[in-house]
């Protein structure tokens, strides 16, 4: 797939620059070689922010063909987008599939999940308009209109790139706002057949589509300070820098997915035969490439060693192999580096007294293939513990009293989501208590996730800045804009 365009302003045009290959993850057995999939446009900063006056001048104060329109009328261009991407799914999931090594049905699920939210954004809008007109409050007639904001630049990270990207863009479009979308450098070239459809259906501005290095590309439009959100998802780190490079960091509006560390805690009665399955599928689904997965295991004493044993058992059981095999479960590393990451880590946590538990050789097997590791007797110190290792390591640390799993929660720097495994109601109720004011959402006997979409996902902490959720985003991106009538005037109209 070569993208060989670019969509700024409302043309699709041949990209004259450079273009930057994209290789699959997927190396040919007994050689240095991985498949070319495609290529896509190394833009620079010149095209870049020809991006950002494009989106500016499309919604033009407000005043734009697209801020302009009805809710009703954005809609109708909603739907038929949607169209153009139900037609085209099975090509987009098997893009996504090749790029990013996601296993066929996860790859599939994540484009009509997208599908779905897109749907249901449609849904939360009639409703939203329905409900809210006129309110009469205390002799004042209000009438309340949410308006856009002004210009999104949404960016995404590798694990979700077609999804996530849409997660922050369709909520911030369908409120009026124009876009700038900056696609993620490995998972861009799943978004190559959409391009001609915002050309087709959007009018000329309202999407405009960057590729290419980040620091080449997001810091100049940072820069020109017309960007009004910024919708991201991906490391605290990588935003606070794209943010400061605005120049004035405070009038920008904020919604940011950051990184997580998911704890999950398993009481001292839990029922192991229920809970382990769920638990194996929160550590490794993906290989552990999700924000909400859980990145360490916090076990009562008293079922400590039965747990290791059964979820070590367990995860030597998962097969891998390729994404598109039917039965596989452990994938292909996208990112070039982890690999050699994960070994880092591995050293680090044998360093300080932890051993590796799986009878099958766990760590890197073959290049960008590495089978799941999960260490026992693990501790804070360790850096397996403290980084988001966005991988196939599981780390399992002991605990006797819940005071110690409060300790840990709190000296987290991270608070998106825990699960807690058990069975007595009251032991529960004590774990949530941990967690309450630690994060955003605690799932009991069940693994973390983001679905389903209508819940509000959030964070605490390091973790994230606003809200998403099908309602819930359309507040991140409006305003309330009140036009309020003293009672006695209202009547004469
Ligand atoms: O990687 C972060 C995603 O938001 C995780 O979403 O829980 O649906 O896999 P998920």
């Amino acid at each position: 797939i070569n993208m060989k365009n670019v969509l700024l302003d409302g043309t699709l045009k041949p990209f004259k620059g450079n273009f930057i290959n994209v290789y699959s993850p997927i190396y040919y057995q007994g050689t240095e070689e991985r498949a070319l999939i495609g290529s896509y446009p190394d833009m620079t900063p010149e095209d870049s922010i020809k991006a950002i006056k494009a989106a500016k001048k499309a919604f033009n104060n407000g005043k734009g063909e697209w801020p302009s329109m009805s809710p009703y009328e954005r809609i109708n261009v909603m739907n038929k987008f949607l169209k153009g991407l139900e037609k085209n799914k099975i090509e987009i999931a098997k893009s996504i599939m090749w790029e990013i090594s996601k296993s066929w049905d996860d790859s599939l699920k994540e484009v009509t999940r997208t599908i779905e939210y897109i749907k249901d954004t449609i849904k939360a809008v009639e409703d939203l308009y329905k409900n809210k007109n006129l309110r009469t409050v205390s002799g004042v007639n209000a009438f309340i209109k949410d308006s856009p904001i002004g210009v999104i630049l949404c960016s995404s990270p590798f694990n979700y790139p077609f999804n996530e990207t849409y997660t922050t863009l369709i909520p911030a479009l369908i409120m009026g706002n124009t876009a700038v979308m900056k696609l993620p450098n490995y998972g861009v070239v799943c978004h190559y057949l959409t391009y001609q459809l915002f050309k087709d259906i959007f009018p000329a501005g309202v999407i405009n589509i960057v590729t290419g290095d980040g620091r080449k590309t997001l810091k100049p439009i940072m820069e020109t300070g017309l960007v009004d959100i910024f919708g991201f998802i991906g490391t605290s780190k990588a935003a606070s820098t794209i943010i400061k490079y605005h120049p004035k960091p405070n009038a920008l509006k904020l919604c940011l997915g950051l990184e997580a560390n998911n704890v999950g805690v398993v009481l001292g009665d839990v029922d192991l035969k229920k809970a382990i399955p769920e638990v194996v599928s929160g550590c490794l689904s993906y290989n552990g490439q999700r924000c909400t997965a859980l990145k360490v295991l916090l076990v009562h004493e008293n079922i400590y060693e039965e747990f290791v044993k059964e979820f070590s058992e367990a995860v030597d059981k998962l097969t891998l192999g390729m994404p598109w095999e039917k039965s596989v479960k452990i994938t292909p590393l996208p990112e070039e580096n982890k690999p050699k990451y994960i070994e880092e880590l591995i050293d680090d946590a044998i360093k300080y007294g932890g051993s590796i538990c799986n009878k099958k050789k766990g760590g890197v097997i073959d290049r960008s293939i590495v089978s799941p590791i999960v260490i026992r007797d693990a501790k804070p110190c360790m850096r397996v513990v403290q980084e988001e290792q966005f991988g196939p390591i599981t780390p399992i640390m002991k605990w006797s009293d819940i005071s110690e799993v409060q300790e840990f929660v709190m000296n987290s720097n991270y608070g998106q989501q825990a699960a807690i495994f058990g069975e007595n109601p009251d032991l529960i109720a004590k774990a949530v208590d941990c967690f309450v004011y630690n994060v955003g959402r605690v799932n009991i006997n069940s693994q973390c996730q983001r679905g389903p979409d209508v819940l509000p996902f959030t964070g605490r902490k390091d973790s994230a800045q606003g809200t998403l959720s099908v309602t819930d985003a359309l507040k991140v991106f409006s305003i309330p804009s009140v036009v309020a009538i003293k009672s006695k005037e209202a009547e004469l109209f």
